[in-house]
């Protein structure tokens, strides 16, 4: 597959969910080996209940700010990815739950800190069941933190990275299970040894690793998913087991060739449309700033733009048109160019996505006024 554009999803609309709604969209998930560019939750709204195999992933946690504030590493000061807060944590494990067939894994990439968060927020205490796991209030059973030892490029010694007391060098996968799922293989120790990849995506896991938990947890044709995808090495693994995969991230710019090569665009439609700006006259004000003063726009208003241009192919026919009407009338014009748009239709009916969503509840209010 050629990557689609920075910004551009290759179907369907809308990105950047701020907490997945409740009345999730669902379309039947793609046959095979797709990429999509879109907000994780997003993505996983767009799955169907029950239709994958497997999930891998290893979102941009709210810690890396912790490791980037108190500058123990280099390698993360500068422009990285936004982080996903906690609190949006438990959503996530409730959508990867959805999306898993019945009697099926999942495995989670963290460091120590969110291990614990994560523990915290599903409940994982003491008390086990017989069989040893720990129940979540998700609905998985939580089994073990697995660890990966990130060793020399050699692999003789570990490697030693962040942190003053005792340097890191292991990350933890915690490995969840819905419904019962026999490893394919019982033999498997709980300790992952393997170098640092170096393919240049931002913390980046090893193929070798990401394959152990492949092979572990699929059957040949089977589907497994990354939401938060990086450099796809998790397709990677799936393609070389003849697995099928399902990934996405914001940014494809990490993605191996050979992962980028095989996948295909997404078929999924993603009907959640959220908009980043806090409301259509701050959107306003920036655009109009841009085009008379060539201002940089923010994020947020680049996001919308993009969303409208992914939806409706219009982002940059409503700038200009904006642009050329008068101050005082481009509110209007706002509005009723907003209005004309189905999914802004759509979206003035759910009650329910108002309530959730606070930016698009302003955005709404304001097109209603
Ligand atoms: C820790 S990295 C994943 C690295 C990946 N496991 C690998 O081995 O290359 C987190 C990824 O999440 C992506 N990301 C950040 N926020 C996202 C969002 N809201 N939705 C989808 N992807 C997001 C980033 O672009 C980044 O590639």
């Amino acid at each position: 597959m050629s990557a689609p554009e920075q910004g551009q999803l290759p179907l369907g609309g809308g990105i950047a969910s701020e907490r997945p709604a409740a009345t999730t969209p669902t379309v039947a998930a793609p046959e095979a080996d797709t990429f999509s560019k879109a907000d994780a939750f997003v993505f996983l709204h767009s799955l169907d209940t029950a239709s994958v195999d497997l999930v891998i992933t290893d979102p941009p946690y709210q810690s890396l700010e912790l490791h980037r504030s108190r500058g123990t590493t280099t390698r993360l000061v500068g422009n990285w990815f936004e982080t996903l807060a906690n609190e949006r944590l438990p959503d996530l494990l409730r959508e990867v739950y959805r999306v898993l067939k019945p009697d099926r894994h999942f495995y989670l990439f963290c460091d120590e800190y969110v291990a614990d968060v994560i523990k915290a927020q599903q409940g994982v205490g003491e008390a086990r069941e017989r069989d040893g796991s720990r129940e979540c209030v998700s609905g998985f059973h939580f089994w073990r933190e697995l660890i990966w030892m990130k060793t020399t490029q050699d692999g003789t010694r570990p490697h030693a990275g962040m942190g003053y007391h005792y340097r890191s060098a292991s990350e933890r996968i915690l490995f969840f299970e819905k419904g019962k799922r026999k490893l394919n293989d019982l033999g498997v120790p709980d300790v992952l040894l393997a170098p640092r990849p170096d393919n240049g995506a931002p913390a980046a896991k090893p193929l070798g690793v990401v394959t152990t938990l492949v092979a572990q947890s699929t059957l040949i044709g089977e589907r497994v998913v990354d939401p938060f995808a990086g450099s796809g090495v998790v397709g990677q693994a799936a393609m070389n087991l003849d697995r099928r995969f399902l990934l996405n991230d914001l940014d494809d710019s990490y993605l191996l060739p050979e992962v980028a090569k095989k996948a295909m665009p997404y078929r999924g439609r993603f009907l959640l449309v959220l908009p980043r700006c806090p409301s259509p006259d701050h959107f306003l004000e920036q655009v109009i700033d841009h085009e008379a003063n060539g201002a940089r726009l923010s994020a947020a208003v680049a996001h919308d733009l993009d969303t409208l241009a992914m939806v409706e192919g219009a982002g940059r026919e409503v700038v200009t048109k904006l642009v050329a009407t008068r101050d005082i009338e481009r509110p209007a014009t706002l509005r009723r160019y907003l209005r004309s748009l189905p999914w802004i239709q759509e979206a003035m009916g759910r009650t329910e996505d108002r309530q959730r969503y606070p930016i698009l509840k302003a955005w709404l209010e304001w097109i209603e006024r």
